[in-house]
C-alpha cells in the first residue's frame, strides 16, 4: 500500500541520517547510575505520595470515568486546583491529563482567531517545547521565533509590530528542558507589559526546584504573567499538567479547551500522588540544595574537561557534542558500564548541538559525578 511505504520511506531517512527514535529493549545491566530521569526530587517513590494515591484509589477508584463536565462530584480535582492557585498566587487553576495535552489544547484555544477577532502574533523562544509549538500552529498563528533567550532579539521583534493592532502573546519555557538554562522573567514580564502582549509560560521543569517554597519561578512574577502551565511529571514524580491563571481564563477554558473538555478526568490515583507530591515541595529545601550543589559540580568537573554545557544553571547539564553519531556512541559505551544518559538529537535541539543530557537528581552525590566524568572521559 502507497500509504503504508510512505511512512516506511521517512523511517529508512530518519536512519540514514542518525536520527532514528527507537524505544529501549532493556539492557542487559541494570543501571548503577541514572541520569535520565526528570523526577529530579524522586517523589515517585516516596512513601506518601504512594499512600495517598493508594488511599485516593481506594476510595475513589481508579478512573476519572468520565470528562469533569459529565460529573457531579468535582471536590478532589477542586481542591487539588485551589491548592495550585493559592500557591502559585492566581486565582484558579485548571488540572489536564499531561502537560504536553495541556499545552496543545490550552494554546490552541487562547489563540483561538475567531474568539481573538484577528489572527495573533506570537513571539516564541526557538528552544521552547514542541507541545508549545503544536498548540500555536494548531491554531494558525503566525509564529516568530526569536533566538533562544536573546531579550534583544525579542524586543526588536516587539518593536517592528508594535503599531500593528493584531493580538500579541510571548510564549517561554522558564528552565529549558534541554538546555538548562533560565529565562530572564523580569526582562520578559516588562516586554509583555510595555508591549501589551499576553505572557504564556511553561514552568514543566522549574516547578519543584525554583522560587518561593519551590513552586516555580512565575510566582515572584504573578502579577504579569497571563497564564502559567506546569507539569506534575517531572519534579512532582507523577503526571498531568495543570495552568495557574485568572478566574475568567479558566472560564473561557472550561467552556472552549478541547483537551479539557473532551478527556476523561485525571485517574483519581494520580490526583492522590499530584497532591501529596504538591505539599512536600516546600519541605525539600536541603533536596533543592544537593540537586543545585551537584549540578554546579558537575559543570565545573565538565569545564576542565573543556565540554560545552551552554549557560546551564539548573538541574539539567547538556553536554553539547554537536554530532549526532557521536552522541550515540558516547551514550552506548556509557550505558556498558551502567552508566545512563539521555541522548538528545535534531529536530529536538537545533542542528549541530547533539548533546547528552544529563538530570541531576536528589540521589546524586560527589562520588557518583566522578564516576560519571571518569567514564565519560574515556569515551570521548
Ligand atoms: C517544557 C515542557 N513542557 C511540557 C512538557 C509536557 O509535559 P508532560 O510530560 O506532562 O506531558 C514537557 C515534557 O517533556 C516539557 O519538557
Amino acid at each position: 500500500m502507497k500509504i503504508l511505504a510512505s511512512y516506511s520511506k521517512v523511517c529508512s531517512k530518519l536512519k540514514d541520517l542518525s536520527l532514528y527514535r527507537k524505544l529501549a529493549k532493556g539492557h542487559k545491566n541494570k543501571p548503577c547510575l541514572d541520569f535520565t530521569s526528570n523526577s529530579y526530587l524522586s517523589l515517585n517513590t516516596y512513601p506518601k505520595v504512594i499512600q495517598n494515591a493508594q488511599d485516593y484509589g481506594a476510595k475513589f477508584g481508579t478512573s476519572g470515568k468520565s470528562s469533569r463536565l459529565l460529573q457531579t462530584e468535582q471536590s478532589i480535582y477542586l481542591d487539588l486546583e485551589k491548592k495550585i492557585a493559592r500557591d502559585k498566587k492566581t486565582e484558579s487553576a485548571l488540572l489536564f491529563n499531561s502537560g504536553f495535552q495541556a499545552n496543545v489544547s490550552v494554546l490552541e484555544a487562547l489563540l483561538d482567531k475567531k474568539t481573538l477577532g484577528a489572527k495573533p502574533y506570537v513571539f516564541f523562544d526557538r528552544a521552547n517545547h514542541a507541545s508549545l509549538y503544536q498548540g500555536s500552529q494548531l491554531a494558525g498563528a503566525q509564529i516568530f521565533r526569536y533566538h533562544h533567550l536573546d531579550m534583544d532579539h525579542l524586543r526588536s521583534l516587539l518593536e517592528t509590530y508594535a503599531s500593528l493592532d493584531v493580538p500579541k502573546f510571548i510564549i517561554t519555557e522558564t528552565v529549558f528542558g534541554m538546555d538548562g538554562d533560565v529565562a530572564d522573567l523580569s526582562l520578559i514580564t516588562t516586554l509583555a507589559k510595555t508591549y501589551n502582549a499576553f505572557l504564556y509560560v511553561d514552568e514543566a521543569h522549574a516547578t519543584g526546584l525554583f522560587g518561593k517554597n519551590g513552586y516555580g519561578l512565575s510566582t515572584d512574577f504573578h502579577d504579569n504573567i497571563n497564564l502559567c502551565m506546569g507539569s506534575f511529571s517531572k519534579a512532582l514524580g507523577s503526571s498531568g499538567g495543570y495552568v495557574a491563571c485568572s478566574k475568567q481564563l479558566k472560564e473561557y477554558l472550561v467552556n472552549k479547551c478541547g483537551g479539557f473538555i473532551y478527556s476523561t478526568a485525571p485517574s483519581p490515583m494520580i490526583i492522590g500522588a499530584c497532591d501529596a507530591a504538591w505539599d512536600l515541595i516546600p519541605t525539600l529545601t536541603s533536596e533543592r540544595t544537593q540537586i543545585f550543589e551537584m549540578a554546579n559540580y558537575l559543570r565545573k568537573c565538565l569545564k576542565t574537561l573543556s565540554l560545552d554545557t551552554g549557560k546551564s544553571t539548573s538541574q539539567i547539564v547538556p553536554i553539547i557534542i554537536g554530532d549526532e553519531n557521536k552522541v550515540l556512541s558516547i551514550q552506548k559505551r556509557l550505558q556498558e558500564k551502567g552508566i545512563f544518559v539521555s541522548a538528545i538529537r535534531p529536530p529536538t535541539v537545533p542542528p549541530k548541538t547533539a548533546r547528552l543530557r544529563v538530570n541531576i537528581n536528589n540521589s546524586h552525590n560527589v562520588s557518583h559525578i566522578d564516576t560519571f566524568v571518569n567514564e565519560l572521559k574515556s569515551c570521548l
